[in-house]
C-alpha cells in the first residue's frame, strides 16, 4: 500500500528534531569523561579532526541520501543499488539494539531525579547504585538473572509509555512537537548546570584537569578511536537516523546550512556540559582533599555514583540541583531515544507499507521486551557487552561501508554533492568528496584495524 511520507512542518522543525537527536546522554555524561580519559585539552585536536573530516561530511552524506532518495535507510540504499539495501538494515538494527539499552540509562536517570529529593542515596553512593540497579551484590555471575529490578522496571515502563505515545503520531505531531517544547527548556537547564558547576569552590581545579593538554596522548591510537566514536555517537551519525529524518524534509529544503547548525549546536552543548561537569568534579576533589583524577569515575559511574556525592555536598539547594541535573539527562535522552526508534519504524513501514501505529506497536513492543532483559539482576553484563560490540564494530563497519558504497561501489557521491548544492545556500566544495572518498574511509579502516589488533591479537 502506497503511503504518504511523514513531513516536518518546516526546516526549523527538522533542525530541532536533528539537534534533539544529537544532544543526549552522549553529551552530558559521555563527553566529559571521554575528554578527560583521553588527554584532556589535547583530546580536542582529534575531536575536531574527527568532527571536520568525518562527523560533518557523513552527516551531510546521510542528509543527502535521505533527502534525495526520500526513504529510510534500507530504501535509500536500495535506490543507490539494490545490492546494498542490507546495509540500511544493518544501520537500522544498530540503532535498534542501542535503543533497547539507551532506555535503561534513561530509566536510571529518571529514578535518580526522584532520589535527588532529600538526597535519598545516603553516604555510600556506590553501594546504593550497585544495590539498586546492578544487583551485583547479589548476583553469582554472568548467567544469574535472579529476578527483575523494580527500581528500573517502573521508570522503564513509564518511559516506554511516553515513547510510544510520541511515536504513534506522525513525525511532525509527535517527535517535532516534543523537540519544540523540550529543546528550549534543555538549553536553560544546561546553562544553569554549567553556571553552577563553574562557580563552585574548587571549580578551577576541575577545569584545569579537563583543559590541561597531555600532548603525548595524541600518539595513542585509542585516543583517535575514542574521538571518532564520540563524534559519531554524539552527532547521531552512522545509525540511519539522519537518513530517515532528512527524508521527512520538503524537497526544496536547505541541507548544508542545517547540517552546520546541527553540528555547531551539538559540539557547543557538549563543551558546555564538560565545563559544568568538571567544575563540579573540581569541587568534589577539593572538598575531599584528593586529586581530580581520583573522583572521575568512568562512564555510568560518573553520572550515577560521583554526581550524587557532589549533589549531597552542595552548599545550598542540593535537592533542587539534583532534580535539575538528572531531569536534564532524562529530557535530553528522550529526544534521542525517539530518534533511535524512528529509523527502524520508518524502515519497516517503507518495506512493508505498514501504518505507523502497526509498525510502532511491533518495534516498541520488541525493544521493550529486550530492554526488560537488561533490567534483570546481572542484566548489566549484557548491556556492557552489547554496548561494546554494537558501538564499535556495528557502527564502524556500517560507516566504513557507507563511504565505500556511496563513493566507490556505486559512484553516487558526485550526484549527492550536486543534490546538496541544488537545495543549499552554502556551497559544498570538493573537500567534501575528498573526505567521503578518501579521508574518512582511510581513517576509519586504520582505526578499526588498530582496535581489532589490540582487542583480539
Ligand atoms: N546522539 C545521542 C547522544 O549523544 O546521546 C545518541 C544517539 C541518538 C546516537 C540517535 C545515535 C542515534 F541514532
Amino acid at each position: 500500500m502506497a503511503q504518504i511520507r511523514d513531513q516536518w512542518t518546516s526546516r526549523a522543525g527538522f533542525i530541532l528534531a536533528a539537534v534533539g537527536s544529537a544532544i543526549g546522554l552522549g553529551n552530558i555524561w559521555r563527553y566529559p569523561y571521554t575528554v578527560y580519559e583521553h588527554g584532556g585539552g589535547a583530546f580536542l585536536i582529534p575531536y575536531f579532526v574527527a568532527l571536520l573530516t568525518a562527523g560533518i561530511p557523513l552527516l551531510l552524506l546521510e542528509y543527502a541520501m535521505g533527502h534525495k532518495n526520500r526513504g529510510s535507510a534500507p530504501l535509500a540504499y536500495h535506490k543507490l543499488s539494490k545490492k546494498w539495501e542490507w546495509l540500511g538494515w544493518w544501520q537500522a538494527v544498530v540503532a535498534f539494539l542501542i535503543s533497547s539499552y539507551y532506555v535503561i540509562i534513561l530509566a536510571w536517570a529518571m529514578s535518580y531525579t526522584w532520589y535527588s529529593v532529600g538526597t535519598q542515596w545516603g553516604q555510600d553512593t556506590e553501594k546504593f547504585f550497585l544495590d539498586q540497579y546492578l544487583g551485583v551484590a547479589q548476583t553469582n555471575g554472568f548467567w544469574d538473572f535472579g529476578g527483575l529490578q523494580l527500581s528500573v522496571v517502573i521508570p522503564l515502563v513509564i518511559i516506554w509509555a511516553f515513547i510510544y505515545f510520541v511515536m504513534r503520531q506522525q513525525a511532525h505531531k509527535g517527535i517535532e512537537r516534543l523537540t519544540r517544547i523540550v529543546m528550549p527548556v534543555l538549553l536553560v537547564l544546561m546553562v544553569i548546570i554549567t553556571l553552577r558547576g563553574v562557580t563552585l569552590e574548587g571549580a578551577t581545579t576541575g577545569l584545569n584537569a579537563l583543559l590541561t593538554p597531555d600532548f603525548g596522548a595524541l600518539m595513542d591510537p585509542n585516543v583517535w578511536v575514542a574521538a571518532y566514536g564520540q563524534v559519531f555517537f554524539s552527532l547521531s551519525v552512522g545509525f540511519a537516523t539522519m537518513i530517515t529524518y532528512a527524508s521527512y524534509l520538503k524537497k526544496t529544503d536547505d541541507l548544508a546550512n542545517s547540517g552546520l547548525i546541527c553540528a555547531l549546536a551539538n559540539s557547543g552543548f557538549e563543551f558546555m556540559a564538560a565545563l559544568g561537569v568538571f567544575g563540579a568534579l573540581g569541587f568534589l576533589a577539593v572538598q575531599s582533599g584528593v586529586d581530580v583524577q581520583e573522583v572521575v569515575g568512568g562512564g555510568i559511574g560518573l553520572a550515577f555514583i560521583v554526581f550524587p556525592k557532589i549533589i549531597s555536598q552542595l552548599p545550598w539547594l542540593n535537592s533542587l540541583f539534583g532534580v535539575i541535573f538528572f531531569g536534564t539527562l532524562v529530557i535530553a535522552g528522550l529526544t534521542s531515544i525517539v530518534s533511535l526508534v524512528e529509523p527502524v519504524v520508518s524502515a519497516v513501514r517503507d518495506k512493508l507499507g505498514l501504518a505507523r501505529t502497526t509498525a510502532v506497536n511491533w518495534i516498541c513492543g520488541i525493544s521493550f521486551l529486550i530492554s526488560i532483559l537488561y533490567a534483570t539482576k546481572g542484566g548489566i553484563n549484557y548491556l556492557d557487552l552489547v554496548d561494546h560490540f554494537v558501538n564499535t564494530y556495528g557502527l564502524l563497519f556500517g560507516t566504513i561501508l557507507m563511504t565505500l558504497v556511496t563513493a566507490w561501489f556505486t559512484r553516487k557521491v558526485g550526484d549527492l554533492q550536486n543534490h546538496i548544492n541544488e537545495v543549499s545556500d552554502v556551497h559544498i566544495g570538493n573537500w567534501w568528496i575528498f573526505c567521503v572518498k578518501y579521508m574518512t574511509p582511510v581513517m576509519l579502516i586504520i582505526i578499526t584495524g588498530v582496535h581489532i589488533w589490540e582487542e583480539w591479537l
